[in-house]
């Protein structure tokens, strides 16, 4: 039976949980990248900046979908889904690692803006988590159907010989209709359009913000 985490050990684990997601290679991946092994392609400077702005908008997903997990983590009981829920937090990991690695090839950084997006998907994973089960995983399945579409844009908008990165995003785009379809069989509450639709107008102004700074 697994130790129970006193009020302090809960807290110290949370702080090492956001500042790892923050920080530089505070992470290591358990899968290795799927650009591994890959030759970069020769990338003019504007197709460069635009592969690193789209890769960045994907960091700053990864970092919203650790925050979201953190807090579900903290209020919600995901009674019979935790072991699931725990694998689709680690892979999101290995996504993160993944496009900070590929960031650094591009030449370029993460998003300066990626602690406010934490505090806020933490936030409403936490809301959500207290709400109930049904509704936590029912925003996982709404939060990885508006990260699927973007992947799949970011397929289309990479440029063609940018192979390393769309390796990438396809893996990633794999893993996300898991993890959505894995919420939905577990009981997620599939949300009503209009509240998929704010989720889309915010996700909207994350990705622009993100693909600048
Ligand atoms: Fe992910
Ligand atoms: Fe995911």
């Amino acid at each position: 039976m697994p130790r129970r985490l006193s009020p302090l050990d809960r807290l110290l684990s949370e702080a090492d949980s956001v500042l790892r997601t923050l920080s530089r290679r505070g992470n290591n991946a358990a899968r290795p990248s799927p650009a591994d092994g890959h030759r970069d392609a020769a990338l003019s400077e504007g197709e460069r900046r635009h592969a690193a702005g789209l890769m960045r908008v994907n960091h700053t997903g990864e970092v919203c979908a650790q925050a979201l997990y953190q807090g579900q983590a903290l209020t919600a009981k995901l009674a019979g889904v935790r072991d699931d829920m725990r694998h689709a937090a680690a892979e999101e990991v290995d996504h993160l690692v993944w496009c900070e690695e590929r960031l650094r090839e591009l030449g370029s950084r993460t998003s300066v803006l990626n602690p406010a997006w934490y505090g806020l998907s933490f936030a409403l994973g936490a809301v959500a988590g207290a709400v109930g089960d049904r509704v936590s995983l029912g925003f996982v399945a709404a939060t990885e159907e508006q990260v699927c579409a973007h992947l799949r844009e970011h397929l289309r908008e990479l440029p063609p010989e940018d192979r390393k990165s769309r390796l990438i995003v396809q893996a990633m785009l794999e893993d996300e209709q898991r993890h959505g379809d894995n919420a939905l069989r577990a009981g997620g509450t599939d949300f009503p359009r209009p509240l998929k639709d704010l989720m889309t107008g915010l996700s909207k102004l994350m990705t622009r913000a993100s693909y600048r700074v």
